[in-house]
């Protein structure tokens, strides 16, 4: 009986520290927020050496009657693997002395404000109020009509909303651009193969023209097109071989060998994104003369392959719920779009992108 009590006691913790785990993630985000805003990885990344606490709070831009609280936000981003501790000999007062100093983790690198490819950008878009209040009305959507919690928070959706605040667009291209540097990154070096043989590609959503960009710089006989909203596009200037497009692709898409679509269709709902792959077929050529899709998404993994990549992509799903009419689909998902609803023959998966998979579509 005592044996039985003390198992439903355990249980009973073990269920209480799951719930708070939970309730308390939001810090985990929060706090990496703050340090960010606060520059604490470049003030540690500029140091050179590893930072004493005293060192930190000194060169950074706070009021210095905060100073005793760094050092919780520091513990709490150490134990997330953001920043590590190392121990440095310190001369003090003509005495050898054994300190702590705080260094970069490859996680925080990631995080710089000069790092080439940066993910800081995401990170502030991604948890700005504007994303962030809709989670607030999840629960609201659910018993509403509307296209998603992002429409019930702020009654017009993400697209809508960018087009009329030039700031919220300003934001959002940066942090979509900060992904697409990273993403360009691995493709031009692993998948280069994939634009031999293309005379023209149009990157669909193609934001500020990153990516598309940075082809056109790889292949200097491959003319590219970034097309995107007007709003995105109006004003941006192109190079030789590369030039921005506006327009809408449920209406059409400019015409071209290939078609890249950088985290494009997992925003649209099913029949959205049978619409849009739609007009895409309309604007390539037949498989026999080069024509394809390029489709950079996640392929969401098997439950039976469940580790932390898999939680992830099921963040993401849920993110796409917040914001958007979108999803983020399995193999058998994308198989059943792809060739049962929007017609196409064949598709090859290359998982080449950690969470994302290079989806290559044929006519
Ligand atoms: C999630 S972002 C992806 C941006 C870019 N492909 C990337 O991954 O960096 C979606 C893009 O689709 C564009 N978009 C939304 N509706 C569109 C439409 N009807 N026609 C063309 N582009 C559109 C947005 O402006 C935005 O740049």
């Amino acid at each position: 009986m005592a044996m039985q009590n003390d198992e439903q006691s355990n249980d009973m913790l073990r269920s209480q520290a799951q719930i708070w785990n939970h309730i308390f993630s939001f810090i985990n985000s929060m706090s990496l927020k703050c340090a960010i805003q606060l520059q604490i990885p470049d003030i540690i990344d500029r140091h050179g050496a590893p930072m004493m606490l005293s060192e930190l709070v000194e060169a950074l831009p706070i009021n210095k009657e905060r100073s005793r609280f760094v050092y919780r936000l520091m513990r709490i981003l150490v134990h997330s693997d953001f920043f590590q501790k190392q121990t440095i000999s310190v001369t003090e007062e003509d005495e050898e002395k054994e300190r702590e100093g705080y260094l970069l983790t490859p996680g925080s690198r990631f995080l710089l404000k000069e790092e080439p490819l940066s993910i800081r950008p995401f990170l502030l878009a991604m948890l700005d109020p504007i994303f962030m209040d809709p989670w607030q009305d999840m629960s609201r959507w659910f018993q509403n009509e509307d296209s998603c919690p992002f429409y019930t928070t702020h009654g017009r959706t993400y697209w809508d909303f960018a087009g009329q605040d030039p700031n919220l667009n300003d934001f959002f291209n940066e942090a979509m651009a900060s992904d697409a540097r990273l993403v360009t990154n691995v493709i031009l070096k692993h998948c280069s193969g994939s634009f031999e043989g293309l005379n023209s590609i149009v990157d669909v959503g193609g934001g500020t023209g990153t990516f598309a960009k940075a082809i056109a710089e790889a292949f200097p006989t491959l003319n590219c097109i970034s097309f995107d909203l007007p709003h995105v596009v109006n004003g941006m200037k192109g190079s030789k071989n590369f030039s921005y497009v506006g327009g809408d692709m449920f209406e059409a898409i400019p015409k071209a060998d290939a078609i890249l679509m950088k985290w494009m269709l997992h925003a649209w709902s099913d029949e959205e994104c049978i619409k849009i792959l739609k007009r895409c077929k309309e604007a390539i050529p037949k498989k026999e003369n080069g024509g394809k899709l390029m489709i950079i998404d996640i392929v969401v993994k098997k439950d039976e392959e469940g580790d932390d990549s898999l939680r992830t992509q099921l963040l993401f799903d849920m993110l796409l719920m917040i914001l958007t009419t979108g999803r983020e689909k399995s193999e058998k998902d994308w198989k059943k779009l792809l060739l049962d609803n929007a017609g196409f023959s064949d598709y090859k998966i290359v998982p080449i992108l950690g969470l994302r998979s290079l989806i290559e579509v044929y006519p």
